[in-house]
């Protein structure tokens, strides 16, 4: 290990798994190059101690955030009201790190912490913004005002099939879309976004040439004053976090897939945070039971809501019944230690809501996808799966049994075969170029390389 005497880098997450994962990622990686961390946290999501580097120093910023809030599925909404909430707090947290003269040389928050990142110019200290989605996303964020100039927002159904010429490939239905009365608040929030990235000491982008050089390119071209580290995927540039598989996950997941055949398990998860309704659930439910092979399900109890929103229980009792009744070839768990999951062999698709991490995760692995987007850069990131990177094949906007089936015998099964055998050969090529990209000497690697000397430089 590198002695720890590089400087500090103080880096703040936004408080979701799906933010705070890759961060603490870059943390890692940083610190595996001689930087001394603080990790800044909101007590939501807050990271736990004991699974990182026992010399990473963990600092609350505390702030009163309204009950309900971490919860609502207005993006802007709630990104814009955390930034308002944590300016100040995260402002004097700062200060007293520096009153500590603890050498801290920049800072790097989450992108959408565009407050922290004024916070920290007002204060002298360098900041940097880590994107924790795609490359094509923040490109998104960067011709937000000219979709809505040319009327691509908001999306109208007779247009969704439209391509947009100025963001290839992407269709219409492909952006990120909110509802109309919702719209100028996420335009605004994008705006302020891209406004602090344009000020910042740099952008660290968490995706790789092999997936998106051309998307990198064109925000190098676009954020012509910064420089910008393409420096992912960034769980495969650091050490997995300490912490050990729990009995539960070990025994529910990995004990289950340890007595299956090679690549026979669909493994299914939405992620952290995307919902489905009723319907849906029980769609999906018959195409997986239907399919008679081996699944394994993630319902976490936050899964299925109404159309107003509110949380619904799932009815997992019903579906293991029915599933018992025809053989008991699937699984359901609350939650799937799901880096160890996709890279297990008995594992040979995802059927995921293309979340980045977990579509990071599933092409660092060489696990083919079954795509059902949600929301947000979910739907474009499962365009670059199907269409660009053709590792992963669509299952359709509306959840329908026969659909289900029908892309899952598409991936793994023996219908179908020209598909499988394409979209299997196309992940072995993807995975292969990831590796080449992460290892010593690869393209991420040496990013890493430059964002660390930059860092020296400050
Ligand atoms: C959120 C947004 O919804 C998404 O659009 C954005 O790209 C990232 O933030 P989230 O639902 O958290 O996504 O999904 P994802 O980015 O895939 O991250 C989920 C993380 O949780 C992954 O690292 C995954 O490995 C982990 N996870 C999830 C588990 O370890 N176990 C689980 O059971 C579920």
């Amino acid at each position: 290990m590198a002695p720890l005497n590089r400087g500090r880098v103080v880096v703040f997450p936004l408080p979701f798994h799906g933010h705070v994962n890759p961060m603490l990622r870059l943390a890692a990686a940083l610190h595996g190059r001689g930087l001394a961390v603080t990790v800044l946290h909101a007590d939501h999501c807050a990271p736990d101690p004991a699974a990182h580097p026992a010399a990473f120093r963990f600092v609350p910023v505390r702030a009163d955030v309204p009950a309900g809030l971490m919860a609502s599925l207005d993006v802007a909404g709630v990104v814009t009201a955390l930034n308002a909430i944590f300016a100040a707090p995260f402002k004097d947290r700062l200060c007293e790190l520096l009153v500590d003269g603890d050498g801290v040389r920049c800072v790097v928050t989450d992108v959408v912490w565009y407050s922290a990142q004024t916070a920290a110019r007002e204060l002298g200290v360098p900041a940097l913004g880590l994107m924790t989605s795609s490359a094509a996303s923040f490109r998104t964020f960067v011709a937000y005002p000219t979709l809505l100039d040319k009327g691509y927002l908001p999306v109208q159904e007779s247009r969704k099939e439209d391509p947009v010429h100025e963001l290839p490939p992407f269709r219409v239905k492909d952006l990120q879309r909110v509802d109309s009365s919702s719209l100028a608040g996420f335009a605004g929030m994008v705006a302020r976004v891209v406004a602090e990235a344009r000020q910042s000491s740099g952008l660290i982008l968490n995706t790789f040439d092999a997936i998106e050089a051309g998307d990198v390119n064109d925000i190098r071209d676009n954020l012509q004053s910064i420089p910008v580290f393409a420096v992912g995927p960034l769980h495969k540039l650091a050490p997995p976090p300490t912490k050990t598989t729990s009995a539960q996950d070990r025994a529910g997941c990995l004990e289950w897939l340890d007595a299956q055949a090679p690549r026979s398990v669909l493994f299914v998860s939405l992620g952290t945070v995307a919902a489905i309704d009723a319907r849906e659930f029980a769609e999906l439910a018959r195409g997986l039971v239907g399919s008679n092979r081996p699944f394994l399900w993630v319902v976490r109890p936050s899964l299925v809501r109404d159309t107003s929103g509110k949380l619904l229980h799932p009815p997992v009792a019903g579906v293991e019944e029915e599933e018992e009744t025809r053989g008991g070839r699937g699984r359901i768990v609350p939650w799937a230690p799901q880096e160890e999951v996709l890279a297990h062999p008995a594992v040979g698709a995802f059927l995921t809501h293309n979340g980045w991490n977990s579509t990071m995760e599933a092409v660092s692995e060489g696990v083919p996808m079954i795509c059902r987007p949600c929301f947000g850069d979910q739907l474009g990131t499962a365009r670059y799966v199907c269409d660009v990177w053709q590792v992963g094949v669509e299952v359709g906007d509306r959840l329908e049994r026969g659909d289900v089936k029908a892309a899952i015998e598409k991936v793994m099964g023996g219908g179908g075969a020209e598909g499988k055998v394409e979209v299997r050969e196309k992940m072995k090529g993807l995975k292969e170029r990831t590796d080449e990209c992460a290892n010593e000497g690869g393209l991420s690697y040496t990013a890493l390389t430059d964002l660390v000397d930059l860092m020296l430089s400050f």
